[in-house]
């Protein structure tokens, strides 16, 4: 799936929670000074800098533009490059490969795992975390039903949210042996009266884009109703957020 638009300012106002709950799996990945990490996905480079402070040796990889030119101005000190994450090849090779809240939207994950496969040494980690089977399931439905009644059209979400079997199979395809691997449910806050709009604007863009101005704001009004009974609570917005967690170990 194509990736947005990223706007990284606001990204990282609206949505530091990546970067906050990333650090938890930075803690599965317990960088050693020695190690050579790759961060697919690095964004804004925030947890890419957490890393390089570990005394690692990191380059962060992005496939947007916008978020390698932000991540190069917010830390020059650190090696950034922009590449697909189902689609490069680095003469280095990689102790771990480390990708928080990115894969969901490699919809090529065969060729992902391929290259991060390659990517690694014997013996190398993968520490990943991204969206599983079954997330933002409600948001989802809501879109499509709301699509639906405006235009009778039916819309493909186009992300890549793997079970574990299969995502444990695509691994072990490439070399890769499953040491931990984990969906579990977090329910994420969002920021506002406007938090599952702006959520909706930043990451569902593609949902939309068939739509004119006027149709998209009434969908944009339907989907907050729809929603309002499961996601809204006490006066905040939340995400239906369903991760997956997974360590692998490169054979
Ligand atoms: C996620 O982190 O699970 C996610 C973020 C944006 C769009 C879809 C999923």
């Amino acid at each position: 799936m194509a990736q947005p638009n990223w706007n990284p300012s606001l990204y990282d106002q609206k949505h530091s929670f990546v970067t906050e709950y990333g650090k938890e799996l930075l803690a599965l990945l317990a960088p050693q000074p020695a190690d050579r990490i790759l961060d697919i996905g690095c964004g804004t480079g925030h947890l890419t800098r957490l890393i390089a402070d570990s005394g690692a040796r990191v380059i962060g990889l992005d496939s947007s533009p916008q978020m390698i030119e932000s991540a190069r101005q917010n830390y020059p000190d650190i090696e950034f490059m922009l590449a697909d994450a189902s689609d490069f090849a680095l003469d280095a090779k990689f102790d771990a490969v480390f990708s928080n809240a990115t894969l969901h939207w490699v919809t090529r994950a065969e060729e992902a795992v391929a290259c991060i496969s390659r990517a690694l040494v014997r013996g190398g980690r993968f520490v990943a975390e991204f969206g599983g089977k079954g997330n933002t399931a409600n948001v989802i439905a809501a879109v499509r039903e709301s699509i639906r009644e405006l235009t009778r059209r039916e819309i493909q979400h186009g992300w890549y949210y793997p079970s574990i079997g299969e995502y444990a199979a695509l691994l072990e395809k490439h070399g890769l042996a499953v040491r931990y691997a984990h969906l579990f449910d977090r329910p994420t806050k969002l920021e506002g009266e406007d938090g599952m709009r702006n959520w909706l604007i930043m990451f569902g863009s593609r949902m939309f884009q068939d739509l004119s101005d006027e149709t998209r704001q009434q969908a944009l009004s339907l989907i907050e109703g729809k929603l309002r009974n499961k996601q809204y609570v006490d006066g905040e917005w939340f995400v239906d957020y369903r991760r997956l967690r997974i360590v692998a170990d490169k054979l």
